[in-house]
């Protein structure tokens, strides 16, 4: 199977640079959309980013006299078939190559320079392309991780290449899709400390709440860092810059107080009432602890509300009979 994957993998790569010269050969409307975003030309280099000429066959023409094969371009869904033939899957999108870790380009994914939906656009699923197992360029930053013995999990390829650029390297983000036990394992190999820096929007919220329990699987300890301007770190840094950034990663919540302070949101606590239900529901998190941990909870809930900590305590054993 290696030499077969080899090839596709050199068509991928065929792509990758035809993308790239259209981007930074002359001038273009891809890399007018990434200076204004704040891009510099070695970012660009750095992560190969490259654009899709507005065309139905620009691509496709292109690789056709490199000798590829319409099956092959099929097969890594760089064509897609119509009524009336085959067309160009990416067009007048800039594009971000998706490298593996041992430096193969396994698929695109390609973002709209305007309105146009969907946003993001990414290479479909292959036996070459499994997003399920890859991180956005860890090839890249993957030394960082380890020696910075730390990772930056976020949301978007913005995301990734906005931080990298502002001095801030040990980071990765999922491709397109909600954070997987592979993508948990593979982080791993790196570092065991896992900061979840996704938007600052309820997606995000609710990504950050799968993901801790993904990482935790992984065998990593897990923090949350919470973006208080803008939407996501590509627009904070942008705006903060880089020791503003280093601020929000020290100030990372545990996740524990991240998923306490998530279920308190409804809550005023202005009965009784209030107070037991919140109690309660915060009482399945706290199983998830070690004693010592649970303790550390118990006795911040107690200090808080005024409840004995021999009471809280009392609601945990009760849940966990039920479940027993
Ligand atoms: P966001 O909507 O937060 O995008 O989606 P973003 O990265 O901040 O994009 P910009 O800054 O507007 O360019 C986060 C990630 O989710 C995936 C992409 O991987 C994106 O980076 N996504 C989003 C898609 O796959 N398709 C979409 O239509 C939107
Ligand atoms: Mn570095
Ligand atoms: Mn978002
Ligand atoms: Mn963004
Ligand atoms: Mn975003």
């Amino acid at each position: 199977h290696r030499t077969d994957y080899n090839k596709y993998y050199e068509i991928n790569r065929k792509a990758a640079r035809f993308f790239f010269r259209k981007l930074t050969e002359g001038p273009n409307p891809g890399y007018a959309y990434l200076r204004k975003r704040g891009l510099k030309d070695n970012t660009i280099r750095k992560f190969g980013l490259g654009y899709a000429p507005d065309s139905w066959n620009a691509l496709m023409n292109h690789l056709e006299k490199e000798g590829v094969t319409t099956q092959d371009m099929l097969k890594l869904g760089l064509i897609q078939q119509g009524r009336k033939g085959y067309y160009d899957k990416f067009r007048n999108r800039v594009i971000f190559p998706i490298i593996n870790t041992a430096g193969k380009v396994i698929g695109f994914g390609g973002r709209a320079l305007g309105d146009v939906q969907p946003k993001y656009l990414n290479s479909s699923e292959s036996d070459i392309f499994l997003k399920k197992n890859n991180l956005y360029a860890l090839n890249i930053t993957k030394k960082d991780i380890s020696s910075e013995d730390q990772v930056l999990m976020v949301e978007g390829y913005m995301d990734v290449i906005s931080l990298y650029q502002n001095g801030i390297h040990n980071v990765t983000a999922s491709l397109g899709t909600a954070l997987t036990e592979n993508q948990g394992r593979l982080i791993s190999r790196y570092t065991k400390n896992v900061v979840l820096s996704y938007d600052a929007d309820n997606a995000g919220i609710n990504a950050a709440m799968r993901g801790i329990d993904i990482i935790r699987k992984a065998e990593c300890d897990v923090r949350v860092l919470q973006i208080n301007d803008g939407k996501d770190p590509d627009e904070f840094v942008r705006k903060n810059g880089k020791e503003a950034f280093l601020e929000l990663i020290r100030n990372a919540v545990p996740a524990t107080d991240f998923r306490l302070s998530v279920l308190r949101r409804g809550f005023d606590f202005k009965s009784d009432n209030q107070v037991l239900e919140y109690i309660r529901r915060c009482v399945p998190v706290m199983e998830q602890l070690s004693p010592v941990e649970q303790d550390i909870y118990i006795r911040k809930l107690s200090e808080e509300f005024g409840i004995s900590e021999y009471a809280i305590a009392g609601e945990i054993r009760a849940d966990s009979g039920k479940q027993a």
